[in-house]
């Protein structure tokens, strides 16, 4: 089995990090997640690995996905697919926090566990709390034969091959991409119908060259990290959709610069948020041209009102009026598979931050790449 990466096979190369030799692959490893997967005839995905045939995928009524990190981040954003194209009630909960509070494990619920690693203990736990009580629990994981791999009943590789630093990127765009997979599969033996499934395989088939193209703008990105790494604490919002990936973007920021980065649903601002903003707290905005543009918009102005300084990562679309923000564009793909365009720039701005304060970007202080011990 295949459960140490041999980094020495594999160097970074004439990248100056792992971190960003890793984003810079995401185009490549994107297309291996979805290698040999998708139907375009029948608009759906072929899953063999997950060893559950048309009836068993039908007889799910309820997704409960299991991640700890960026895992589970993105496990919030695979709750959304799965409900949206499959209609199934989703959601995902820390696996580090699953198994103390007696979780009521029920047949018809479909598990999954999402790990690179596949060696986190937490995750492994919850996934042995999961089977003890007789559930079935699939893996979304990248390493072959890991621990989580071998416990589960079937699974998704994601074929990102190795990643080596500490914060999770390509892996966690595959996780995203093997949720799709899931989504539409589990879409498709209900009511999502052909045409969407036809929508949605397309979608999935451009969205490695739309990665493409948002790594292009690296270079705008550049200065906009350096002003974000000068504040002392800063905001991630976004709503519905945005949201995980505002809490996947404050994450990433505050595990490699070691800023207070903190992550609120756009509608909560007024609820409490809304009283630290000011010329020193930065907010990067997660603002899609979707059905909530406008009321994003609107919490916009509530922050330059008072002088919140503004980095907006949106859609071409999209026209902040008179707001003076700095606009990140990013391509637009279905509105179902948008958050992964969304969550690249936030990758590139942690990044430029970590590496302008000086910091050890694959080797954070106080993290592990994988935490194999309680
Ligand atoms: C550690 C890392 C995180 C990662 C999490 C889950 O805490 O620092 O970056 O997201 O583990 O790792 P896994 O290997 O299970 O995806």
């Amino acid at each position: 089995s295949e459960v140490d990466i041999d980094a020495s096979a594999y160097d970074a190369g004439d990248h100056e990090s792992y971190m960003r030799k890793e984003i810079l692959e995401q185009p490549t490893t994107a297309q291996a997640v979805l290698r040999g997967r998708l139907d375009d005839r029948f608009g759906t995905a072929h899953l063999g690995g997950l060893d559950m045939d048309a009836r068993d995928l039908r007889a799910v009524r309820r997704v409960k996905i299991l991640g700890c990190g960026s895992a589970y981040y993105v496990g919030q954003m695979g709750a959304a697919l799965i409900e949206e194209l499959a209609r199934i009630p989703a959601d995902a909960e820390a696996a580090s926090e699953f198994r103390y509070r007696d979780p009521v494990i029920e047949p018809d619920t479909l598990y999954v566990a999402v790990s690179q690693s596949g060696e986190t203990i937490d995750t492994l736990l919850a996934v042995q709390e999961v089977r003890r009580k007789g559930g079935r629990c699939v893996g979304l994981v990248n390493v072959v034969g890991s621990a989580i791999a071998r416990e589960c009943d079937g699974g998704i590789y994601l074929h990102a091959g190795p990643e080596v630093a500490v914060a999770s990127t390509k892996a966690l765009t595959n996780m995203f991409l093997a949720f799709a997979l899931l989504a539409l599969q589990l879409g498709r033996v209900r009511d999502l119908s052909i045409a969407d499934g036809k929508r949605l395989v397309a979608g999935l088939e451009r969205l490695p060259a739309q990665i493409e193209e948002v790594l292009a703008i690296e270079d705008d990105l550049v200065e906009v990290a350096h002003s974000l790494a000068e504040a002392q604490s800063l905001f991630f919002i976004g709503r519905v959709r945005g949201f995980p990936v505002a809490r996947e973007g404050a994450q990433k920021f505050k595990e490699i610069s070691y800023r207070h980065a903190e992550a609120y649903q756009t509608s909560e601002l007024k609820h409490g948020p809304l009283a630290l903003i000011d010329p020193g707290v930065p907010t990067v905005a997660l603002v899609p041209h979707d059905e909530l543009t406008e009321r994003n918009i609107g919490a916009l102005h509530e922050i330059a009102a008072r002088s919140g300084p503004l980095v907006v990562v949106t859609h071409e679309e999209v026209d902040l009026g008179g707001i003076d923000a700095r606009r990140v564009v990013v391509p637009r793909n279905e509105p179902e598979l948008d958050p992964i365009l969304l969550t690249i720039p936030l990758q590139l701005l942690a990044y430029h931050a970590a590496q302008h304060l000086g910091h050890d970007i694959d080797k954070p202080r106080n993290l592990a790449k994988s935490v194999t011990v309680e």
